[in-house]
């Protein structure tokens, strides 16, 4: 019998309570799912994790044998030094379908133009602006091509959009113009006129939009970021949308959350925020993916999406 600690806010438990049971038994494995407070730590296999959790000491759990966290982002547990176990990241079909949604959405908005035809019903024919053009003549482009950023790039693709993607290695994707490194920074930005983050918050990624590369981007460029705040210098982006070097943004994600009333984005006319809302771990199909890594620890096998803690995602 493994001993498998539910480490979420307690509030959660209730949508992962049926599905973890279940997803766990179907591998065959007997387990006992336990709550903080309910096992001596020592005596815990896996911690199902969670950054919103009271778990964030690991020091007491020396059997645990992986921490599995249910979210994708992984930059509050990366760096915390109580943690000696293995670390895998949550890769879930549900957060997935998710974020392609959240983003389809809001390239589909800014290229169709949606808040204008809004802001126009006062009675005007306003056809002087013409028809937006069609998919494949908007270049849309995507920072990080992860599992997330790799399913949107894809998804846009399909429906016609001129996608090119960008990530710290070089890639192969059908129907996506793959750059990466430095030179290939500059030529994505220079071509987009819709920019979506789906980047890691790590050392390397954090103000990669800056004062420099926001005027790389084509005047007028909409910014989608539901990656994390930390990608975006928030000066930076102020003071290129007041000169219309960046036309709107979309922010999901912010340094601080909840986004603080007084900040200037909630009040900005070209900004968008939403409260964090892009996409989560589905309990249904994020205990699948839990089960399947207990199943692998169990029989030894590699977990999947370990982290590389050195490189920070
Ligand atoms: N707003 C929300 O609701 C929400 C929900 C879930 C996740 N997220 C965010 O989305 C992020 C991405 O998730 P994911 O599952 O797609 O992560 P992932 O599979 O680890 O992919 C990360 C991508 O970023 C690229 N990358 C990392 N560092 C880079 C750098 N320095 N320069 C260029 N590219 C870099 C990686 O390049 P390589 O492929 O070359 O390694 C990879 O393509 C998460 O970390 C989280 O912050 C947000």
């Amino acid at each position: 019998m493994i001993r498998v600690l539910f480490a979420d806010k307690p509030p959660n438990w209730p949508r992962y309570e049926g599905p973890l049971s279940d997803a766990i038994a179907a591998t065959g494995l007997e387990a006992e799912i336990v709550q903080p407070g309910e096992a001596d730590p020592s005596t815990v296999d896996y911690i199902v994790y969670s950054p919103q959790g009271p778990v964030q000491d690991f020091t007491a759990y020396t059997k645990a044998k992986a921490v599995l966290n249910l979210w994708a982002g992984v930059e509050r547990v990366v760096g915390n030094t109580t943690l000696t176990q293995p670390l895998c990241r949550m890769v879930d079909q549900g957060l997935e379908r998710g974020m392609v949604e959240y983003v389809t959405g809001h390239v589909l908005r800014y290229h169709l133009g949606i808040d204008a035809a809004l802001a126009q019903q006062d009675g005007v024919w306003h056809h002087d602006g013409g028809v937006p053009p069609l998919a494949r003549n908007r270049s849309v482009v995507m920072l990080g091509l992860g599992a997330l950023g790799k399913a949107c790039a894809e998804a846009l693709a399909g429906l016609g959009f001129a996608v090119t993607g960008w990530s710290r290695t070089p890639k192969e994707i059908a129907g996506i113009t793959c750059l990466s490194g430095e030179e290939g920074l500059r030529a994505a930005l220079s071509r987009a006129e819709i920019l979506v983050s789906i980047l890691p918050d790590t050392p390397e990624t954090t103000n990669l939009l800056n004062s420099r590369t926001l005027t790389l981007l084509p005047k007028g460029a909409r910014i989608i970021n539901p990656g994390r705040g930390t990608l975006i210098d928030d000066d930076a982006l102020l003071a290129s949308l007041g000169v219309g070097q960046v036309g709107h943004a979309t922010l999901d994600v912010f340094r601080t959350e909840p986004l603080p009333p007084e900040h200037p984005y909630w009040a900005h006319p070209n900004v968008t925020v939403t409260p964090h809302i892009a996409a989560e771990s589905r309990a249904e199909t994020a205990s699948e993916v839990i089960a399947e890594n207990i199943r692998r620890g169990e029989a030894g096998e590699l977990f999947l999406y370990l982290v590389d803690r050195s490189r920070g995602y």
